[in-house]
């Protein structure tokens, strides 16, 4: 019997989802599709397992992961668990070719017909456009999603790394609300939660004012809060968080990891983190955070060590 997870809604009334979700980067364990052989596909499967049973309900991919194998490899996943696919949201994202961002009509829809047959499925959930790509109108590419929807072949529209002028253009020319903005957020990157102070971008508070949740990615600082990757602002900043989180991970009850996690789902524009594993232990952790709730006094003090210097 899986668990079940706290949920919520994707934007406003779009599909509901466990407020914790994996992200699928990882998920065949190599960049190089030659690579993949019967090893990966079981490590696979039992992430998705894991996933499944412990509430999580939002599998996040794009075409470009391990170079098309994540998504080829999922198809398998969806297929070791007979019934799945209804019980899941399907996101992933295209976009990005060769180096290049490429939002173009054509491009877009190769992309996406592309993702629903390594996956084997009729349609995806939500469809993210990865990198605003400046060389192409907002107006195409909202020109040719409208178009995916209206065939049914995407169920709904977010976003990735896009600023809040490029969600307002894109949205000008779109037939839906675009529902999600998909951006890099954690302890680690702290730019898109308030618009004043230095390097703030505004990002949280367009997806509040226009109902659209964020999509957190690398919301571990892809191992930046966990100490395997250096944080980029030196190892004392790196010390100091880690620090922090194991205190507050012992008050908790918890781990460091969680109270990460728990961090982002603090924030009351509905953060949802795309947590990056393909370990079953650590997809069954990541799942756990959505039973904390930080205090309004934890949360600031995480946010202040994060940062490296008192408020305003
Ligand atoms: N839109 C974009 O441009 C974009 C860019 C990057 C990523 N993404 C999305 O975001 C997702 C997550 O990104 P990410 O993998 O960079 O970030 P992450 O979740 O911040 O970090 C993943 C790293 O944390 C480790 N980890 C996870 N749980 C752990 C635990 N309990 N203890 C110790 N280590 C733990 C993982 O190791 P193990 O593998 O050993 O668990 C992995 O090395 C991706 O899968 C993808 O869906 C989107």
């Amino acid at each position: 019997m899986a668990a079940v997870l706290p949920q919520q809604s994707i934007g406003g009334d779009g599909p509901r989802v466990a407020r914790v979700a994996l992200g699928c980067m990882g998920l065949s364990g190599t960049w190089d599709p030659a690579e993949v052989g019967p090893e990966h596909r079981r490590r696979a499967i039992a992430a998705f397992e894991a996933a499944l049973d412990a509430g999580i309900t939002l599998f996040d991919h794009a075409d470009i992961y391990g170079g098309g194998s994540c998504e080829e490899l999922f198809k398998d996943c969806l297929q070791a668990v007979p019934g799945s696919r209804e019980r899941i949201i399907i996101a992933t994202k295209g976009g990005i070719r060769n180096g290049n961002f490429n939002l173009t009509a054509t491009y877009l829809t190769e992309c996406v017909e592309r993702s629903l047959r390594r996956m084997a499925i009729d349609y995806i959930d939500l469809y993210q456009v990865h990198r605003p790509d400046p060389l192409t109108h907002p107006a195409e590419t909202a020109g040719v999603l409208n178009g995916l929807l209206r065939r049914g072949l995407i169920r709904a529209v977010g976003v990735s790394n896009y600023y809040p002028e490029q969600v307002r253009a894109l949205q000008r020319y779109l037939d839906v609300p675009i529902r999600s903005n998909q951006i890099e957020i954690s302890l680690a990157r702290l730019d898109p939660i308030y618009e004043g102070l230095d390097g703030g971008d505004g990002t949280l508070d367009q997806c509040m004012a226009q109902g659209m949740t964020p999509l957190a990615w690398s919301p571990l600082g892809a191992g930046i809060l966990l100490g395997s990757t250096p944080h980029p602002a030196g190892p004392e900043r790196g010390a100091a968080l880690r620090a922090a989180l194991a205190e507050h991970a012992q008050r908790y009850g918890a781990t460091p990891g969680q109270i990460a996690l728990a961090w982002l789902l603090a924030h009351p524009a509905g953060i949802i983190p795309l947590v990056g594993s393909a370990n079953p232990a650590h997809i069954r952790e990541a799942a756990g955070a959505a039973a904390i709730s930080l205090s309004r006094e934890d949360w600031y003090a995480l946010w202040v060590t994060a940062w490296g210097r008192d408020l305003p």
